[in-house]
């Protein structure tokens, strides 16, 4: 049997959703009942009513879905899909941090471990970031782990006082300034949009900064050429509707590798419980990590 059919068989046999990231590659996309950034996914996933969601992305994201849809069975589909970057700081860290703070917020990038956003006052995606930020009562905010993230919220929000942790996005974090000017010199007249996991002197040459969500909702709303400078999942995607228009900045190494490892074959065996990795979050980790994510929302997601 043709894969997309056995797909589609388990989806119905299953009650079954598939959830991609808009890095996932071109034939894992198509795929999807659920396509977007990661907070989206989870939003999404725990509005449906399906009974399993088979996860296309890296851990965290899988992670968040089970923490918004705990009773459902989510599954990531490649079990090796890890977010280096949702790692970069141990959580006991940050614990012994907060205890030595105590006024102090800690704000969680939404890449990160359940151990991670359990110990956080609230979680922010890339779009949520400064908003929320800015919202929060307290003065004094400890940003983890991205850096680069951190940096461009506390140049938005100079009444603050952040403190930002060293962590990066191995990706994001290789896009220099040279890059985006050679692309600008090659492509004159093209907008440049960014993803805020870039390095602040490749940042200040953009044009518009934002999440994976906000820069293809900025393609589809601008007419001309546009650089982009995020994982190359998104141009991948959208140059097939926008042929020409779209330059992907170093697509040689704006490539997200655990990103690329779900396949179709994956995603079925997932479902038929003999590939992925289901999710199992202890219920106080859960239940902790909720409330970083719930209070997301209150500040404004
Ligand atoms: P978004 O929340 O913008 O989709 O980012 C996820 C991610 O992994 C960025 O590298
Ligand atoms: Fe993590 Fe970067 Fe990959 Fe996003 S692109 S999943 S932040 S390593």
């Amino acid at each position: 049997m043709d894969i997309n059919d056995r797909i589609a068989r388990l989806k119905r046999e299953k009650n079954a959703v598939i959830a991609a990231h808009t890095y996932q590659p071109p034939a894992v996309q198509e795929l999807a009942d659920i396509l977007g950034d990661s907070f989206a996914l989870a939003q999404k996933a725990a509005r449906s009513d399906a009974d399993t969601v088979v996860v296309c992305g890296v851990r965290f994201m899988a992670e968040g879905i089970k923490i918004l849809s705990p009773k459902k069975r989510v599954v990531l589909a490649s079990p090796r899909a890890d977010c280096p970057m949702a790692r970069q700081i141990e959580p006991e860290r940050v614990a012994a941090f907060r205890r030595a703070h105590p006024d102090i917020a800690v704000v969680a990038y939404i890449n990160t471990t359940a151990e991670l956003k359990a110990v956080a006052d609230v979680c922010v995606t890339s779009s949520s970031a400064v908003q929320i930020v800015r919202r929060l009562p307290q003065r004094e905010i400890l940003f983890i782990p991205d850096k680069n993230l951190g940096d461009y919220v506390r140049r938005q929000v100079p009444e603050k006082n952040i403190l930002t942790w060293d962590g990066y996005c191995p990706v994001h974090n290789a896009v220099t300034a040279d890059d985006v000017l050679e692309a600008k010199a090659a492509h004159p007249g093209a907008a440049v949009a960014m993803h805020p996991e870039c390095p602040p002197q490749a940042l200040e040459l953009a044009d518009m900064v934002g999440s994976t969500a906000a820069i293809i909702d900025y393609i589809r709303g601008v007419e001309g050429e546009v650089i982009v400078a995020t994982e190359r999942g998104v141009v991948d995607k959208l140059s097939l509707e926008y042929p020409g228009r779209l330059h992907q900045l170093r697509g040689d190494c704006l490539t997200c590798p655990d990103m690329k490892l779900t396949t179709p074959l994956m995603i079925a065996e997932a479902m038929e419980g003999i590939g992925g990795d289901e999710i199992a979050i202890d219920p106080a980790l859960m239940e902790a990590a909720r409330s970083s994510l719930e209070n997301m929302l209150t500040y404004g997601a």
